[in-house]
């Protein structure tokens, strides 16, 4: 299968070891900075380049290369117009998360990829560890009994020399903050592993000490869910001096699960009165395929989803729910009252000057 990369900043290495991890033919490498072009290029085994072509401009690769997959990493406001142009081509989409800034972009992006009959695949990729779809598989046969609350935290440090490094970053039209960029990941499997979309929150939000951002740098959030479990989201750059470990635990009447580290493969605790006992036994019971972890598991999902298997792990719709929860945090926090889901509409862009009040 044919893939190009628009985008060759900071994720693209993980982008460009999962294409070649998954045996794709890199055809072509695509940024508006030249170095960053050829930066990429440097990634791929020198036998692998030669037939790999780089761009300025993404409507000439599309002409020239008919990519089968586009994978787009690049500020999240330019995301609606290039997976969209993408899609009209013909192509597949690999689009790292979030979907887009706005509820609209989301399902302009979505009601494409049905038009067009290609994959639209937003990089969620910690769906794909399997201790996380181990977790999952036992929420989902019920082994929690009554499941009560979910919580997670995302404790990361981001300094100046991180936002100087990409204009877009921090900003409202083309990133929002923390909750958005660095937390999404974890508001989307929250809804996944409870198994039951948010029905109400409330939340602070709050810029505290990055004045040079426009967006949170602290978010913090109470959750109800539909199924009437409550949950709690804490994300934040703010943490000195480095990152602590990235967290989610689910208690259920039942049942406690507690994991930690990058890829939430840490177990702290997996207890159940019923069902698998740990998780090696969890893996084991549901039959829970190795992947791997990070983008590669991603892109083997998204080559069997594109060769027409089925796409339930990961599909486009959650990615907008993911989306549709931080909107109405911002708005919750916004206007100091509880919000309801589902949003009518929503976007980064209705918190422009937010926080402007301390600058
Ligand atoms: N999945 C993850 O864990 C993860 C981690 C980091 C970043 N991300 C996401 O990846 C995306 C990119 O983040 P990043 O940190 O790599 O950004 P970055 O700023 O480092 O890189 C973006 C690149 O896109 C290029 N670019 C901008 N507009 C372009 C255009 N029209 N055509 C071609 N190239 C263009 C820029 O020149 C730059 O090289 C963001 O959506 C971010 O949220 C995901």
């Amino acid at each position: 299968m044919k893939y190009a990369l628009i985008g060759c900043g900071m994720i693209s290495p993980n982008h460009i070891n999962a294409a070649l991890a998954n045996d794709l033919e890199i055809v072509a490498l695509c940024d508006l900075v030249e170095e960053n072009r050829n930066k990429a290029l440097e990634l791929i085994p020198k036998e692998k380049r030669e037939n790999i072509n780089l761009y300025e401009n993404y409507f000439d690769m599309l002409d020239i290369e008919h990519p089968d997959i586009v994978a787009i990493a690049l500020g999240s406001g330019l995301k609606r117009r290039l997976s969209i142009d993408c899609m009209k081509a013909g192509a597949n989409v690999i689009v790292e998360k979030p979907i887009a800034l706005s509820l609209e972009d989301a399902d302009a992006m979505i009601s494409t990829a049905k038009e067009y009959g290609v994959k639209l695949i937003v990089n969620h990729q910690l769906r794909f560890g399997e201790t996380v779809r181990a977790l999952k598989a036992e929420s989902q046969s019920g082994n929690f009994g009554k499941l009560l609350h979910g919580t997670v935290q995302v404790r990361r440090n981001r300094n100046k020399a991180y936002f100087d490094a990409g204009k877009w970053r921090g900003t409202w039209d083309n990133d929002g903050g923390t909750l958005m960029n660095q937390c999404i990941h974890y508001t989307d499997i929250l809804q996944w592993i409870m198994c039951s979309e948010v029905e109400e929150v409330f939340a602070y939000t709050d810029r505290m000490i990055h004045p040079y951002i426009e967006a949170e740098d602290l978010g913090l959030a109470l959750l109800k869910f539909k199924n009437g479990a409550y949950g709690i989201i804490e994300g934040t750059v703010n943490t000195y001096p480095r990152n602590l470990s990235d967290s989610i635990a689910i208690f259920g009447e039942e049942g406690t699960v507690s994991l930690r580290g990058k890829t939430l493969s840490d177990v702290e605790a997996w207890e159940f009165k019923t069902g698998p006992k740990s998780r090696d036994d969890a893996i084991r019971a549901f039959g829970i395929e190795h992947m791997g972890s990070g983008h590669a598991p991603l892109y083997k999902y998204a080559i069997r989803a594109v060769n027409g298997n089925d796409d339930a792990l990961c599909p486009a719709e959650e990615s907008r729910s993911a989306l549709e929860l931080v909107l109405a945090i911002y708005q919750s926090a916004s206007e100091g009252r509880p919000v309801r889901l589902p949003l009518s509409r929503g976007a980064t862009t209705d918190f422009v000057g937010r926080f402007d009040k301390k600058l």
